[in-house]
């Protein structure tokens, strides 16, 4: 199969080669590095060379395609033996975004129904999970932006994007969706310190697609809600929790706390490859704690004062009971609670 890619590609499989943008470089330099060994791939996750939870899925489903075609060379008849050890080295690429377990779990499956060379099933299912996503971005776009109503304001957090997913983005679907349909009046993102994703991948991905944004610092968002400007946070999710409970990049509890004094709506935009019926609340949810650098220096220059300890880490649960609606593809849940995601996810 052929996965027909969006206008800005974080993620392609050229000349039997994965292909990833290097986010670490944007917005300055758009270069894309080619990666052919599971290490390196596993290595480019961590790195966030890519990132952004689906997007981290979709990688690491190549990544094990790419490992079925060295082991099945190395030994057409241990190959299923051998790769186990490639599953667990992008198994523990980064420990929050769910869809890297999901995504591996899927392909798993294929794996042990396999009889021969596995190299083109695999990839199909590769491109199948890439162009799932890509489609249920479009449909996620659709049904949030049906929550939007015409000139309103909208924050978003992080980047949830066409860079963070297989294409056009959750959180940014949605925004663009609307933009599409001219209702909003005005976008903005906040920094998203310390990683900047906010700063450097969302307002570069905006612009981009020539849709006007206004950056803020985090600093600066109860202001932003007080002056009645934004009517909509809208963030992506690295988890949710069976109760509704949602993982996502730091502050973006912060800004639902914000959110909620302020009478700003919070729309959470996720497949439900995110979903995570296993962890019953937001407590059971794995935070990835990053090295203290990301803090004390920026762009490779220190910014703190010397001996300064860091604390990191890059996520936080905003409770359900802060979420007015969760979007996902297969439909969207008001005020989120168990039975609602249960309902969904058996749907
Ligand atoms: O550390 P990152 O950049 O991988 O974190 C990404 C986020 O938190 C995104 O907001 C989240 O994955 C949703 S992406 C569609």
């Amino acid at each position: 199969m052929q996965v027909e890619l969006e206008n800005i590609q974080p993620i392609r499989w050229h000349d039997d080669v994965l292909e990833l943008l290097d986010q670490r470089l944007l917005p300055a330099e758009q270069k894309y590095i080619q990666l052919d060994n599971v290490t390196s791939i596993a290595n480019a996750i961590t790195d966030m060379v890519v990132r952004g939870a689906p997007a981290i899925g979709i990688t690491a489903a190549y990544g094990v395609v790419t490992a079925a075609r060295h082991r099945y060379t190395e030994s057409s008849i241990k190959w299923k033996q051998t790769i186990q050890n490639d599953l667990e080295v992008l198994l523990a690429s980064r420990p929050t975004a769910i869809n890297l377990f999901w995504a591996i779990d899927k392909m798993h499956h294929v794996i042990d129904g396999l009889d021969g060379d596995p190299v083109e099933v695999l990839l199909n299912a590769a491109m199948q999970i890439h162009q799932d996503d890509i489609d249920a971005n479009k449909t996620m776009g659709k049904l949030g932006a049906a929550f939007i109503s015409a000139g309103s304001g909208v924050l978003t957090h992080c980047n949830a994007g066409a860079l963070a997913t297989g294409g056009y983005g959750t959180a940014l679907g949605v925004i663009r969706s609307a933009w599409q349909e001219n209702k909003l009046n005005k976008v903005f993102a906040d920094e998203t310190r310390p990683w900047l994703q906010g700063a450097r991948l969302t307002a570069w991905e905006l612009l981009h697609d020539n849709i006007p944004v206004t950056l803020v610092a985090e600093g600066a968002v109860s202001a932003l809600m007080s002056s009645g400007q934004v009517q909509w946070f809208v963030v992506g999710s690295d988890r949710i929790a069976a109760n509704g409970d949602v993982a996502n990049k730091i502050g973006t509890l912060a800004g639902a706390i914000q959110a909620k004094h302020y009478d700003v709506k919070v729309m959470v935009v996720a497949p439900t490859s995110t979903i995570d019926m296993v962890v019953k609340d937001g407590a059971d949810i794995p935070i990835e704690q990053r090295g203290a650098d990301e803090l004390l220096a920026l762009s490779g220059q220190s910014v703190a004062a010397k001996g300064c300890e860091a604390w990191n880490p890059v996520f936080d649960v905003t409770p359900a009971s802060l979420v007015d609606v969760i979007v996902t593809e297969k439909g969207v849940i008001e005020l989120p609670n168990s039975a609602k995601i249960a309902k969904l996810m058996q749907s």
